[in-house]
């Protein structure tokens, strides 16, 4: 039975589009996950959550971080999501990545959309996964690239022309 709800799960969540996110801190350099499960709380105070496999090699890293970035992917770097999805070494995810490390340490991936920043604020269980609040603390949109999104276990986009409000500081 309960089998059967896991697949239907896995199933439904498999149409469900989601934007593609790197989570990077730095912990003994620069560490990162591809995380698609993210997103806002509240505003006032500003949280995000994001929710991290137990399993994962960058589980105890990032529960462990007191800052981290949440970088939102472009259309355009399907292979950095790739990347930091576990295909290379946690430790050599970031050879040949261009990054800033932003206001907290955390590194900000050049060429992402828009990055969050966040302190950790809270870490609860959430069963096989830990969820993971983060009180941003600076917010950025870096250019008017379409989003990476994740869909029916592939990677597609949006049918809509580049976001026309120009790149702001201001995300809230
Ligand atoms: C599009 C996409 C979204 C993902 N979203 C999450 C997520 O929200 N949380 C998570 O823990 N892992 C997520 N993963 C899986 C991790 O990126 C990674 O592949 C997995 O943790 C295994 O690698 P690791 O053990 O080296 O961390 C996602 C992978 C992809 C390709």
């Amino acid at each position: 039975m309960e089998r059967e709800v896991q697949d239907g799960l896995k199933q439904a969540m498999r149409i469900y589009p989601q934007g593609v996110t790197v989570v990077t801190t730095d912990s003994h350099g620069p560490k990162g996950l591809t995380v698609s499960s993210f997103t806002s709380v509240s505003l006032d105070p500003p949280l995000v959550l994001v929710s991290i496999a137990k399993g994962s090699a960058m589980h105890d890293v990032l529960r462990n971080a007191e800052a981290y970035a949440v970088n939102f992917l472009a259309d355009d770097q399907k292979s950095v999501s790739d990347r930091f999805a576990g295909r290379t070494q946690a430790t050599e995810r970031f050879e040949g990545i261009k990054f800033a490390k932003g206001t907290t340490g955390s590194p900000v991936i050049a060429g992402a959309r828009a990055a969050l920043e966040c302190r950790a604020w809270a870490a609860y269980d959430g069963g096989d996964h830990s969820i993971l609040v983060g009180n941003v603390v600076s917010a950025k949109t870096m250019n008017s690239k379409k989003p990476l999104v994740y869909y029916a276990q592939q990677y597609t986009t949006t049918e809509q022309m580049e976001y026309p409000a120009p790149p702001s500081d201001i995300v809230w």
